[in-house]
């Protein structure tokens, strides 16, 4: 029967990520998957993360199953550092997840059972995964405008447009923070725009925050999530631990229900179901060392002054390159990069210059012109900036 296969279309990045590791340049540079990487080149296990991992070696003495729903400490811990007091612990239904992946798949999942009519709002671009998933499940996907090509920042009006064509019984996917691929996000004003068309089509919202702590502080990136889930009887959450927590490959995730005025029995029940069905006993060892982290106070403060030593250097990153670019463009028309929050700017040229970058100079960014400024360094921005110029962006 296997003979029935037939090709999967490639994952644009993974396939990206496979070209640079056989590029066999030394001076190639890698803006392609979204993974951190410090001033050498190398994605570090954070201080927190290694001292947790330390004291698990030493305290754990057995390995047999967790909770179906993950373990609540972790639960209870993510609840708090994603949405704060921003709604009742009492409200959110949780269940931890393989990755941030997990969570949006089981989020799409659940809400096909709820609905199978459901219609999936996304923005025009997301990730590609999003796209994938939906179409593989089989959902119905409507594009709203987001990214201004000629400003490069946030169609806000195209986008509240598009999004007043939902109704009830919809999804909303909105990026929490750091939006991937674009790097434009919305302002508290606009977040409150997109609650006024949530409650006016009844829509739900679903927000994938995966890079929580990248854009603006681990509070304001999560501020828009917050206003969100205290406004709207219902939402989903998708979180991920794998930037923040440095832990990827962990996979180590959780996806959120708010659903006031469903039986909270059924609530908590059907996504433990979705996770009996799909991997039975989520993965633990990640959501361990990040409970250990956020309950214990020396390594909670180690944690958050690495992520913002992490933060501040991808902004002083993308303020190099802004201004680098001005300098050899004689423009300010690089400005944007500067602006944009998190670890993704989309430069906004076509898929042609990218190659030509790629093949000219060694540059690996994202077809559709996403770089990740993680992937960066003092010496390679100049780099960029010259390729870019080169190209004719
Ligand atoms: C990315 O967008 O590069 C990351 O989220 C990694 C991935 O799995 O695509």
């Amino acid at each position: 029967m296997f003979e029935h296969l037939t090709a999967q279309k490639p994952d644009g990045i993974l396939m990206l990520m496979q070209m640079y590791r056989e590029d066999t340049r030394t001076d190639k540079v890698d803006l392609g998957v979204g993974v951190y990487k410090d001033a050498t080149g190398n994605t570090p296990i954070m201080r927190a993360v290694k001292a947790a991992e330390h004291q698990l070696w030493e305290a754990q003495d057995t390995k047999t199953y967790v909770g179906l729903a993950g373990a609540p400490d972790f639960n209870d811990a993510m609840v708090n550092l994603v949405l704060g007091d921003a709604v009742p612990r009492t409200s959110v239904h949780s269940v931890a997840t393989p990755g941030g992946t997990g969570a949006v798949r089981q989020a799409f999942e659940l809400t096909r059972m709820a609905n199978p009519e459901a219609r999936v709002f996304v923005s025009n671009p997301t990730w590609p995964n999003h796209l994938s998933i939906l179409d593989y499940l089989g959902m119905e996907t409507v594009l709203y405008r987001y990214f201004d090509d000629e400003t490069r920042g946030v169609d806000f009006d195209g986008m509240i447009a598009d999004l007043k064509t939902a109704k009830k019984g919809d999804l909303i996917l909105l990026h929490g923070c750091c939006h991937n691929p674009t790097g434009a996000n919305l302002t508290g004003p606009q977040w409150d725009a997109v609650i006024a068309v949530l409650h006016d089509t009844g829509a739900t919202p679903m927000i994938d925050i995966a890079y929580q702590g990248f854009g603006d502080g681990l509070d304001a990136d999560a501020a828009g999530t917050r206003k969100v889930a205290a406004a709207v009887p219902e939402c989903l959450i998708a979180a991920s631990c794998s930037k923040n927590f440095g832990i990827y490959r962990e996979r180590t995730g959780i996806l959120m229900l708010i659903a006031n005025g469903t039986d909270t029995g059924i609530a908590q029940g059907t996504l433990n179901f979705l996770n009996r069905q799909n991997y039975s006993f989520p993965p633990d060892h990640g959501a361990r060392l990040v409970t250990m982290i956020l309950n214990d106070d020396a390594l909670r403060a180690d944690w958050m002054a690495e992520l913002e030593e992490m933060r501040l250097g991808m902004l002083t990153l993308r303020e190099q390159l802004a201004k680098e670019l001005e300098t050899r463009s004689g423009s300010n028309r690089f400005g944007f990069l500067a602006e944009h929050r998190g670890m993704f700017s989309r430069l906004g040229t076509s898929s042609d210059l990218v190659e030509k970058m790629r093949t000219d100079s060694g540059i690996y960014m994202v077809g559709d012109s996403r770089m990740n400024i993680a992937g960066l360094n003092a010496q390679t921005v100049p780099i960029l900036a010259e390729a870019i110029v080169k190209a004719g962006v």
